[in-house]
């Protein structure tokens, strides 16, 4: 399996972040004159021929969208970098941005001039305190380089580049309520259509919402061209990439591998297996977002395609392992309670769906359920999935109704014995 490792080499060293040691150890800024020579059709062509497809979760593919954008509309375009990253388990953005901001910020310049775009935005989750300020400086650096400002690269080109922190609101990363936020309006997903905000994005004009890691690939794909990137990954599913492995392995962490990867690899191999000689009992593979996996479903390869045949989703590629000794059910509450202090509240499938899922998985854990609240567990997530403003009502049904279909024995159990047969750890 080809690989190269092409994100994390210095990652966890200090002193990474700054210009010049983007220029010495990641031929820095040396895409943005090369794209400058190709022109912006031959680089929207060379992303779409490298099959890049989005990091953030949903895997579109990225010079499709670009291609989005109208070339005879009067109006400004906008580049937005969506560096919210909340999805539980997920921390791969971050990396991106405390150790290699400049890769993000070189491909988000290739990104705007290609879409004709003067000003760029980073939406960056309130917590991420420390990120934002080496943003910042970053963006400084660029400026003060000539790679940002009223003559980029001395082309007479303008473009602007700013970082706007969020409140810390899950929903913030959703796009459509990222642009509300950036707005200055409340963080609430957009009616759809518009599927997608090219026509009319932020400030009703045309906007393309792209990932932190999504645009950290550009300009490899500049400098090295599609046919490199397309070296790594099964078809389709091209590209080195991030995975955030957490929960219960050994070695939990950032691991940079091609997609396609087998996760049974990454899990026993690269983490060092499951931690204290237990066995592997599932796993999410992209975030809580994503449908769980049993342990024989984790045979699986991971990449966009493979895992959504699998029946569950790449994601974010947060990987959230379980062992045996884990309680689903402890799980489940989890995963309910976090979507009930998340949702926005704006569709009532969702605002009260959350909530009667979280007190009915407490009541069930407590050994106070009965066995007809597992049916009313998937009744009520299929009234959520598919009847929401926004993905957030699948990212709460799918989890939920896929651990009480593959679990149900152990929810069983709870009934039948009237308690948690795990004992009564916090969860
Ligand atoms: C509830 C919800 C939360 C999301 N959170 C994030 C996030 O934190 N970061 C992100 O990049 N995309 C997130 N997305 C996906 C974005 O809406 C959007 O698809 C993505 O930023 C597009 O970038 P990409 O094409 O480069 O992947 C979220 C989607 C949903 C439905």
């Amino acid at each position: 399996m080809q690989q190269e490792i092409v994100f994390s080499k210095y990652y966890g060293q200090g002193n990474t972040e700054g210009l010049d040691y983007y220029k010495k150890n990641d031929q820095g800024y040396t895409a943005l004159p090369r794209s400058l020579e190709m022109g912006a059709e031959k680089v929207l062509a060379e992303v779409k021929e490298s099959g890049l497809r989005g990091r953030g979760g949903a895997g579109f593919p990225c010079g499709t969208k670009w291609g989005f954008i109208p070339k005879n509309s009067e109006k400004p375009k906008y580049l937005v970098i969506n560096a919210d990253e909340s999805e539980p388990g997920t921390f791969k953005d971050r990396a991106i941005m405390a150790y290699q901001p400049h890769l993000m910020i070189e491909g988000a310049i290739i990104a705007a001039m290609t879409i004709n775009a003067h000003m760029i935005y980073v939406y960056i989750r309130g917590e991420y305190v420390k990120e934002a300020g080496i943003l910042d400086r970053a963006i400084e650096e660029a400026y003060k380089a000539g790679y940002l400002g009223n003559n980029v690269a001395g082309t007479g080109y303008k473009l602007d580049m700013v970082v706007h922190r969020g409140a810390g609101a899950y929903i913030c990363g959703e796009e459509t309520a990222l642009l509300n936020s950036l707005e200055g309006k409340r963080g609430e997903p957009r009616i759809k259509p518009p599927f997608f905000p090219a026509a009319i994005g932020l400030f009703g004009c045309p906007t393309v919402v792209n990932n932190v890691e999504t645009l950290a690939c550009v300009p490899m794909i500049v400098n090295r061209g599609a046919a490199w990137f397309k070296q790594f990954g099964p078809e389709k599913n091209y590209g080195m990439k991030l995975f955030c492995i957490s929960g219960h392995v050994n070695r939990p962490g950032l691991y940079e591998r091609p997609l396609g990867y087998p996760m049974m690899k990454l899990i026993n191999e690269d983490c060092g297996g499951i931690w204290k000689g237990r066995k592997l009992k599932a796993a999410f593979p992209g975030g809580s977002s994503a449908p769980v996996l049993t342990a024989e479903q984790c045979e699986v390869n991971l990449d966009f395609d493979s895992l959504a045949k699998a029946g569950s989703m790449l994601g974010s590629a947060g990987i959230m392992v379980i062992d045996d000794a884990t309680c689903m059910l402890k799980v489940a509450i989890r995963t309910a309670h976090f979507y009930q202090v998340e949702s926005c509240g704006q569709c009532t499938p969702c605002r009260e769906g959350t909530m009667w899922l979280k007190d009915l998985h407490v009541r069930l854990e407590r050994g106070d359920g009965k066995v007809g609240d597992l049916d009313l567990i998937e009744d009520i997530c299929n009234n959520m999935d598919g009847t929401t403003i926004c993905a957030f009502g699948e990212a709460t049904a799918w989890p939920l109704r896929s651990m009480v279909k593959k679990f149900r024995t152990e929810y069983e159990q709870h009934v039948t014995e009237k308690r948690c047969p795990f004992g009564t750890a916090a969860h």
